[in-house]
């Protein structure tokens, strides 16, 4: 199993970003560009996890204190699925949410994604709705959402 480490994401890094982009999400893929740019938006949390210095995934989330915190992307290169890489993305974006003050997370995934429907019921979200025709080439989303107990509802 790779030793696998995680930390805040760079500027430097929009270009191997991109190239992730393009194996996770080949038909809507993010540009350099708008990558760059979330990079540098003080609301959203972008994290890398890397194999060395090879990025292997990444996540990234607006985080809209108080009221929620929205999952903008997560995705880890095939060959590292299946090793815990998205959970601990989740947990991350889970706790810096926390220690801002915000206790819901919210977000959208393809009806068709099973895995990372699994993944997000696998810490607790749960299936809010459908949104018609939500992506590129008409597929639905489904909602998803995730309230975290804050301490006077026993988080403590
Ligand atoms: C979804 C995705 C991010 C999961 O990443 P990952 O690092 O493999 O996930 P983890 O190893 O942390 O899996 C955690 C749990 O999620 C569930 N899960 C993940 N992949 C799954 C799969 N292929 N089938 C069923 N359950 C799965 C399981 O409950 C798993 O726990 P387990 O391995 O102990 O059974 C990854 O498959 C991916 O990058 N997919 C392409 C991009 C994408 O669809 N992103 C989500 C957009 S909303």
């Amino acid at each position: 199993m790779p030793e696998i480490t995680y930390r805040r994401a760079a500027k430097e890094d929009a270009g191997a970003i991109a190239g992730l982009e393009r194996v996770c999400f080949p038909d809507d893929s993010w540009s350099e560009g708008m990558i760059l740019e979330e990079i540098e938006n003080d609301s959203a949390a972008f994290i890398v996890a890397e194999d060395g210095e090879k990025i292997v995934g990444c996540a990234m989330a607006w985080m809209i204190a108080p009221y929620e915190c929205q999952i903008g992307t997560i995705e880890v290169l095939p060959e590292y699925r299946r090793m815990g890489i998205a959970i601990n993305f989740m947990q991350k974006l889970m706790k810096i949410s926390r220690l801002l003050g915000i206790w819901d997370i919210l977000l959208e995934v393809r009806v068709s994604n099973a895995p990372a429907i699994a993944l997000y019921e696998s810490l607790g979200f749960v299936r809010d709705g459908i949104r018609k025709n939500y992506y590129p080439g008409g597929e639905d989303a489904c909602n998803m959402s995730l309230h975290m107990p804050r301490p006077e509802e026993g988080f403590l």
